[in-house]
């Protein structure tokens, strides 16, 4: 990882760091020489030396302006940044709290747009700078039963290819971040223990973060980690007519229990 390093160590960010695939993305950050700044709602678990907590609820405008402010008083550059956070709401739209979604919505679109506003336009004027962005292979299509968070991964996903766009001539790069279903507390918090996708073989964070880290570091535009058969069944899934793929995505996340929807 590049960036200037002649006085001080070189400064990453990651949000969602208090567990799964962002504590894990953090021990990469800290094995590549980055100090990090580790945001999460609550530091419930140890981070490696060179990483500290930001405590920021990421669903406020306060707490995105906090990360803003723990930053800016670092006083050097932030040379990579993982949009990371992230939650899920599981069930029939009508039939769950519009609050969880509202909930989601701020923490998975409108925290993201809040901070790659700002770190966007620092590191195009640093000339240098690498986002990792966290959508998910939820985002290839409509999801029912997870109507919302499949909507806000696409969401990212399309934001994270633009950007890269848009910043191609200025150093800064833009990797989407697509896991499929990973090991972590995500299931649990999004109440998915009564869905096949949440029953289901599952990768492990810490390999996720590792193919993930090595991708933004690269530059690319987006990776799909795991096994080959995940690479494969994306690809496949996305070439799947839509009725098709729509039908398959309701029976992975219906709760199971309740009536077949139509
Ligand atoms: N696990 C999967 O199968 C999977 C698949 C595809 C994509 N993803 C995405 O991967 C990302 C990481 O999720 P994970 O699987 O690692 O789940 P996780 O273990 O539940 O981690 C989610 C992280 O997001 C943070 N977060 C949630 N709401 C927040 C808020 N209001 N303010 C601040 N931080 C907040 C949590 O921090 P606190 O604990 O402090 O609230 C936690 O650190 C998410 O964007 C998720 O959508 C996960």
């Amino acid at each position: 990882m590049s960036g200037d390093r002649s006085t001080t160590r070189a400064l990453g960010l990651v949000t969602g760091a208090s567990s799964g695939i962002g504590r894990a993305l953090v021990d990469e950050f800290v094995a590549a020489g980055l100090d990090v700044l580790a945001v999460a709602d609550e530091d419930v678990c140890a981070l490696p030396d060179g990483a500290r907590y930001v405590r920021a609820d990421l669903a406020t405008p306060q707490g995105n302006d906090d990360v803003v402010e723990a930053i800016t008083l670092e006083e050097r550059p932030v040379v990579a940044a993982a949009l990371n956070a992230g939650r899920g709401v599981s069930g029939r739209f009508d039939e769950t709290p519009l609050a969880a979604h509202l909930q989601l919505v701020a923490v998975n679109i409108v925290s993201p747009l809040r901070l790659a506003h700002h770190l966007t336009s620092t590191m195009a004027a640093q000339g240098f700078g690498r986002i990792l962005v966290t959508s998910s292979v939820a985002a290839q299509g409509p999801g029912p039963y997870q109507s919302t968070y499949a909507a806000s991964k696409a969401f990212l996903h399309a934001f994270a290819r633009a950007l890269r766009y848009e910043l191609r001539d200025t150093g800064v790069t833009v990797t989407s971040l697509l896991p499929g279903p990973t090991d972590t507390l995500f299931f649990e918090r999004a109440d998915m223990g009564r869905t096949w996708i949440a029953r289901g073989p599952k990768a492990d964070p810490a390999d996720v973060a590792r193919e993930a880290f090595a991708a933004m570091t690269a530059g690319k535009a987006s990776i799909v980690p795991g096994s080959w058969f995940l690479k494969v069944e994306s690809a496949v899934s996305a070439l799947m007519p839509e009725g098709v793929a729509t039908r398959l995505q309701a029976a992975l996340a219906r709760p199971r229990g309740r009536d077949r929807q139509t």
